[in-house]
C-alpha cells in the first residue's frame, strides 16, 4: 500500500506552540513528517511564508484541511478552492485530505465538524462532491472519519458501512482516525474492531492517533488534549500490521506540552508502530 514519495512513520501536526522549537531543529530526525492545515498559512503575510518555506525544506509536508465541508449542500467557495489549489500546487504532496462531515450551511461557517446522515443518497452526494474537489484541486483526496455525538436524521446503515460506501462511490482514499473510531465506539456502544473490519483497509493512506477526555460516565469527548490511550495505540498497531508502512499523525490540539514531551510520545508510538511494521513484513514473508 506504500506509495512513492510518501513519508512513513510518526509525524506531528504543526502548531504555533511547537513552531519555535521545531525551527531550532529540535524535531530533526525525530519525526517522519509535518501535517499542516493550509487554512493556517494561505492568507498569511509578514514573516510567516518564509518561515513555512524553511520548514517545508526540512520535513515532508502532508496537507489536511478543516473547512471544505465535503458533506455540505451548497456550492464550494470558489475563492477558498482557488487559494487552496495554489497552495497545494506549491507545497502539496501525493494527496490532500479533509473530513467526512459538513461544517457550514447557507454560506456560513459553523466551526464544527458535523456528521452527515448515514444514507445511500448522502453517500452518493458526498462522493460526487469528493470527485468534484479532486478535479478542482487536481490531486487525490483522502476523507477522514470524524467523531460524532449524535447521528443525524434517519440512519439507513451504520457509520462504518457509510464510510465504506462513500469511499467506494468516490473511489478515494481514507485518512483513518483510530481515536475517532474508539471514541465513537464507546459513545455509541459498538465494537471498534468490527468497525475496522467493515471498511476497505486497502484504501487507508494515512492514520491519525490522538488522545481524548472523559465528559462523564457515559461520554468521551474527542479533545485531542491528552496522551494516546493504549487501546488506541493497539488499534493503530492492528491496522499497520495489516497494511504496512503508512504515515501516522500524532494529533494534539489542547494542553499542548513542550516539544520535548511530544517527542517522548512520538518515540513511544514509534516503537509500537515499528513492531507492527515488522509483523507485517513477517506475515508477507510467510505468505
Ligand atoms: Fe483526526
Amino acid at each position: 500500500m506504500q506509495q512513492k514519495n510518501v513519508p512513513t512513520g510518526i509525524g506531528l501536526g504543526l502548531r504555533s506552540r511547537l513552531m519555535k522549537a521545531i525551527e531550532r531543529g529540535e524535531a530533526d530526525g525525530e519525526i517522519a513528517f509535518l501535517e499542516i492545515s493550509p487554512e493556517n498559512h494561505m492568507h498569511r503575510g509578514g514573516s510567516s511564508p518564509a518561515r513555512f518555506l524553511k520548514l517545508a525544506d526540512r520535513f515532508p509536508i502532508i496537507t489536511h484541511s478543516l473547512a471544505m465541508s465535503l458533506g455540505g449542500t451548497g456550492p464550494f467557495d470558489a475563492g477558498y478552492m482557488g487559494e487552496m489549489k495554489r497552495f497545494l500546487d506549491r507545497f502539496g504532496g501525493a494527496w490532500h485530505s479533509d473530513h467526512l462531515c459538513f461544517c457550514g450551511a447557507d454560506g456560513r461557517a459553523l466551526h464544527d465538524l458535523l456528521p452527515i446522515p448515514f444514507t445511500k443518497v448522502c453517500a452518493q452526494r458526498v462522493a460526487d462532491r469528493i470527485r468534484e474537489v479532486q478535479d478542482r484541486l487536481g490531486r487525490p483526496m483522502l476523507i477522514e472519519n470524524i467523531s460524532y455525538y449524535q447521528a443525524l436524521g434517519h440512519s439507513e446503515m451504520d457509520e462504518a458501512t457509510f464510510v465504506a460506501e462513500v469511499l467506494e462511490r468516490a473511489d478515494c482514499g481514507l485518512l483513518l482516525d483510530v481515536n475517532n473510531v474508539y471514541v465513537n465506539a464507546k459513545n455509541h456502544d459498538f465494537d471498534p474492531y468490527a468497525w475496522l473490519k467493515t471498511i476497505p483497509l486497502h484504501r487507508v493512506r494515512q492514520l491519525h492517533v490522538a488522545g481524548h477526555e472523559r465528559w462523564d460516565e457515559t461520554m468521551l469527548i474527542d479533545t485531542h488534549g491528552a496522551e494516546v490511550l493504549p487501546e488506541v495505540q493497539d488499534m493503530m498497531s492492528w491496522v499497520i500490521e495489516r497494511i504496512g508502512p503508512t504515515p501516522v499523525l500524532l494529533e494534539r490540539d489542547r494542553h499542548i506540552p513542550p516539544l520535548a514531551e511530544m517527542l517522548r510520545e512520538v518515540r513511544a508510538l514509534d516503537a509500537v508502530y515499528q513492531a507492527a511494521v515488522a509483523r507485517h513484513a513477517a506475515n508477507r514473508a510467510q505468505a
